[in-house]
C-alpha cells in the first residue's frame, strides 16, 4: 500500500485566483510569480494552468530553464538576477529577462558583450532595503546599461515591504519615491505583489507581480483568502493509522509533552515535518478529520501527528485528515503554527505525492 501522504492540487482553483488578479488589475500585465516551484505546487503544472500570464517570474536559471524546456514562450524574468557572469550566456540563449540590483551585475553584462539582447528590470530600493539601487543613482545606472549593446528594453521594478499592512504608511511612500525616481524616463514600471493587488490599486501601473493570491492565500492582514475570493489550490491530506482509547493523563508522543485531559481517543495520522509538515506546530493547531475539526495533539514528529478525537467517536483507521486546503484555511494553520502560509507551502517536500486535478471536485 502506498503511503496515503498526498497533496491535491485543484488547477481550475488556480485559474480561478488568477481571474481574481485580472479582475483587480485590468488594465496592468500580469507577471505570475511561480518561483520555488510555483510555491511548493509545482513549477510545470501550474504554469501550464496560467495561460493568462503575460510572464513568469521565477529566481533560478534553472527554474526558467525547465520551463523553457517545457515549452512556454512567454517572457520569463530572473527576479534576483544573475548571480555569475556565466549566467550571462544561458539567459541570452534561453531568452530570459534579468532583474539588475547591483553594479556586479552590470558588470558581468559587460563582460558578455556578445550574444542576443537582454532586457533588463531595474530593481530600485524605495524603502525595503534589501535588493536595490538607491533612487539618486538611477539615472546614472541606466545610462551605463544604456552603453552596453547587449542590453535591449529596460524595465523598472520595486518592492513593497508593507502592502499586506492597510495602515502602514510606508507603501505609498515607496510608491511615490518610485514614480519621481522615474520621472520622464521612458520604460514600463512594476510595483504590486499580491497585496498590492488587493489591497493598492493605485501601485498596479504596467506590471502586477502576483504570487501567493496565486495559490489562495490571503497577503493581507486584514482579510481571510475567502473575503477575497480566492480558492485554495493546494490541499495536503493523509489519513488515521491508528485510533487509540487513552486514559486521563496518557502523555502523547515525544517528550510527553501533551497529556490526555481525560479518557478519550486519540488518532495517529501519517504525516510529519518529513513531509514538510511544521515540527513547531504547537498542541491545538487544527486539522480535519472526516471533514470536521479536530486538533493536533503532542510534538510532531517526523511521519506522524497525534490527533485530540474528542468529538470525533465515529474515527477509524484510514479516515481522511486533512492539514491545510479544501474546508480549512492554510492561513489559519500557519497563523497557528506562527508561520505564514509561504513557508507551509515551500515546505512540502517530494516524499509527498502529488496529484493534479484538472476539475474541481
Ligand atoms: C520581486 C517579487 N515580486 C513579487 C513577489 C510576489 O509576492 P507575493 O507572493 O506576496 O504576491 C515576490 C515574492 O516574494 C517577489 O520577490
Amino acid at each position: 500500500m502506498t503511503r496515503p501522504v498526498r497533496a491535491r492540487i485543484d488547477l481550475p482553483a488556480l485559474q480561478h485566483n488568477f481571474e481574481r488578479v485580472r479582475q483587480c488589475a485590468p488594465a496592468s500585465r500580469i507577471m505570475a510569480v511561480v518561483k520555488a516551484h510555483a510555491y511548493g505546487h509545482g513549477l510545470v503544472n501550474a504554469a501550464r494552468s496560467l495561460p493568462g500570464a503575460h510572464a513568469f517570474g521565477v529566481v533560478s536559471m534553472d527554474e526558467a530553464i525547465s520551463l523553457r524546456e517545457a515549452g512556454f514562450d512567454r517572457r520569463i524574468v530572473l527576479l534576483e538576477g544573475l548571480f555569475d557572469a556565466a549566467e550571462t550566456g544561458l539567459a541570452g540563449g534561453y531568452r530570459v529577462d534579468v532583474v539588475v540590483h547591483h553594479a556586479g551585475q552590470i558588470d558581468f553584462l559587460e563582460q558578455t558583450r556578445s550574444g542576443r539582447p537582454l532586457d533588463v528590470w531595474l530593481k530600485i530600493d524605495t524603502g525595503m532595503h534589501r535588493l536595490g539601487f538607491d533612487p539618486g543613482i538611477v539615472p546614472a545606472v541606466v545610462e551605463r546599461l544604456r552603453r552596453i549593446g547587449r542590453v535591449g528594453e529596460i524595465r523598472f521594478l520595486s518592492h513593497f515591504c508593507c502592502a499586506d499592512d492597510a495602515n502602514a504608511g510606508h507603501t505609498p511612500h515607496q510608491r511615490r519615491l518610485f514614480l519621481q525616481t522615474l520621472e520622464g524616463m521612458e520604460g514600463e514600471r512594476s510595483l504590486a505583489n499580491s497585496a498590492a493587488v488587493l489591497a493598492w490599486p493605485d501601485s498596479h501601473l504596467d506590471w502586477v507581480r502576483p504570487g501567493v493570491m496565486l495559490y489562495g492565500s490571503s497577503p493581507l492582514q486584514q482579510a481571510s483568502a475567502d473575503d477575497l475570493g480566492l480558492r485554495p489550490v493546494m490541499t495536503l491530506g493523509t489519513q488515521l493509522i491508528a485510533v487509540t482509547q487513552r486514559r486521563q493523563g496518557d502523555p502523547v508522543g515525544y517528550g510527553a509533552a501533551w497529556e490526555c485531559p481525560q479518557a478519550m481517543p486519540v488518532g495517529i495520522a501519517a504525516i510529519g515535518y518529513g513531509d514538510g509538515y511544521p515540527r513547531h506546530a504547537p498542541s491545538g493547531t487544527p486539522v480535519l478529520v472526516n471533514g470536521r475539526r479536530a486538533a493536533l495533539a503532542g510534538r510532531v514528529s517526523m511521519d506522524m501527528i497525534g490527533i485530540d478525537l474528542r468529538g470525533h467517536p465515529e474515527a477509524r483507521v484510514g479516515d481522511p485528515v486533512t492539514l491545510w486546503g479544501e474546508g480549512l484555511s492554510v492561513d489559519e494553520v500557519a497563523s497557528a503554527a506562527g508561520t505564514i502560509s509561504y513557508e507551509l507551502f515551500c515546505g512540502v517536500n517530494r516524499r509527498v505525492l502529488f496529484d493534479y486535478v484538472e476539475e474541481s471536485g
